[in-house]
């Protein structure tokens, strides 16, 4: 599901960028052990304008990151936002429960997964985790940063944003979704009365399910 315009202003404001840069995406690296190692190879669902996709580069360390968006709007700020960086990013306009479809995604394709925020913007988000666990390579990190049920009934959030009415999730939902698509759960903390969600899950071996 698309942002409406107040969201995607706030999505790309400098306020948000800075909670990005400077606390959230060094908790995430905290949670993930570190950087990535040298060679990683990272898809990103949801990608908006590009920033996550610099900090993937730039802090976790990934060699290259195929990233894609459901709004060709995004992706085109996105290329612009990246094209300093030839031959390391894939831009695709798609959706994240089709991975396959954007890139040819085949099982055990990646040494990562991030999504920044946008799991909550999927009508059937259960779909984007299987897609993520499948694309994922055994021992493949799935770094997330979550808006949660608590958080999308606000009234700050349901007077200005748009999201899916049903099936929304809490954090404690969406943590017991993972294993259930072969990750288990390395590191995970809420912040804001459970709002919001951050964390890390590592693929199974496949025959430990
Ligand atoms: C809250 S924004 C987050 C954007 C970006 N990750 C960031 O942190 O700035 C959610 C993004 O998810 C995208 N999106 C929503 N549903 C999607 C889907 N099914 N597949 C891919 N992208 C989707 C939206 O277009 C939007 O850019």
């Amino acid at each position: 599901m698309l942002m409406n315009r107040i969201e995607t202003a706030a999505v790309n404001s400098p306020a948000r960028r800075a909670l990005q840069r400077f606390y959230e995406v060094p908790a995430l690296m905290k949670l993930a052990g570190g950087p990535l190692a040298p060679g990683a190879w990272a898809v990103e669902i949801g990608c908006g304008s590009g920033f996550g996709t610099r900090m993937i580069l730039d802090h976790f360390g990934a060699a290259k990151v195929d990233a894609l968006d459901l709004d060709a709007a995004m992706v085109a700020k996105a290329r612009r936002r990246l094209a300093d960086r030839p031959g390391r990013v894939r831009l695709e306009v798609g959706d994240a429960t089709d991975l396959k479809a954007a890139f040819g995604a085949e099982d055990g394709t990646y040494d990562a997964a991030f999504d920044f925020a946008i799991i909550h913007h999927i009508p059937d988000w259960r779909s984007a985790v299987a897609e993520i666990a499948r694309v994922l390579k055994p021992g493949g990190v799935f770094v997330f940063d979550e808006v949660t049920a608590h958080a999308l009934a606000r009234p700050t959030y349901r007077r200005l944003f748009d999201h899916p009415e049903h099936d929304r999730f809490t954090a404690r939902e969406f943590l017991a979704e993972l294993p259930r698509h072969g990750l288990a759960v390395t590191g995970a903390f809420t912040r804001i009365s459970g709002d919001y969600l951050l964390g890390t899950a590592r693929k199974r071996a496949a025959n430990r399910g």
